[in-house]
């Protein structure tokens, strides 16, 4: 289980993460949903040690997790809104690279497990390919890729579907279904309530740096009112 206890984050004196808890089971996804600058991309950095916490403890499986270190980075995967790929990099070097500079896989063990996760997610006839060449929904899924060769416990998605047409998203549900299925923690950051739709998730609702509301996608859809606040944002 990922557990977070009362974490804050301050851009100067500014509380832009306001005392959070939650905690993610493995197999659980789990989906910050909110508003424009309501932190949830600033959550998912924290814990990939791209901001530092001000205050709190996260845990995993029992043990404090320290975020800085590099054992936590490799637990911990995360794909960016806007997918970061190496753009002077091959689609199959994308996916090698950390492989091979973090976890000192060899160049055939490293592009044996890109082959095996490119053809997964059909980008086969893409690996020599610059991710320039890329549609939208084949970066998202190369970002899925990379992320995935370091095999995490935990996977980071920071709106994991902007760039998608409602078909793309729906592969992207599934994906992410499949992955959870698989005993991840799945953590996503969005406002794509087609996503949410899709999903079999728990979401937490945020506003100013607060989760002001949680409850599981089941509960919300067949019981509306017991969740007023996520109600009515899903409705808009
Ligand atoms: N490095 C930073 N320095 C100062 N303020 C920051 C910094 N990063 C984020 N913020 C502020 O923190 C707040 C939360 O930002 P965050 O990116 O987490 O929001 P979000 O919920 O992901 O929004 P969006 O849906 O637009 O992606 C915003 O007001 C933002 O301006
Ligand atoms: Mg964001």
């Amino acid at each position: 289980m990922l557990s977070l206890k009362n974490i804050t984050k301050k851009f100067g004196d500014k509380r832009i993460i306001d005392n959070v808890s939650f905690e993610v089971q493995p197999g659980e996804v789990a989906v910050l949903l909110g508003a424009s600058g309501v932190g949830k991309s600033t959550i998912l950095r924290l814990l990939n040690n791209l901001e530092t916490l001000n205050q709190g403890i996260v845990t995993f499986e029992g043990k404090k997790l320290d975020l800085e270190s590099m054992h936590t980075n490799q637990t911990i995967g995360m794909i960016f809104q806007q997918f970061n790929l190496f753009e002077h990099l091959s689609v199959r070097e994308n996916v090698t690279i950390a492989m091979r500079t973090v976890l000192g896989k060899s160049a055939k063990a490293a592009d044996k497990i890109a082959n095996d996760l490119l053809k997964r997610y059909d980008l086969t006839d893409k690996v020599d390919s610059s991710p320039s060449a890329l549609s939208g929904g084949q970066k998202q899924r190369l970002s899925l890729a990379r992320a995935l060769a370091m095999r995490p416990k935990i996977l980071c998605m920071d709106e994991p579907t902007s760039a998608l047409d409602p078909v793309l998203t729906g592969y992207v549900a599934q994906e992410i279904t499949d992955l959870a299925k698989d005993g991840l923690v799945v953590l996503i950051a969005t406002h794509d309530i087609k996503l949410l739709e899709q999903l079999a998730c728990t979401v937490h609702l945020m506003d100013k740096g607060k989760i002001v509301e949680s409850g599981t996608m089941h509960s919300i859809t067949s019981s509306p009112n017991k969740h007023p606040k996520i109600s009515a944002f899903i409705k808009g």
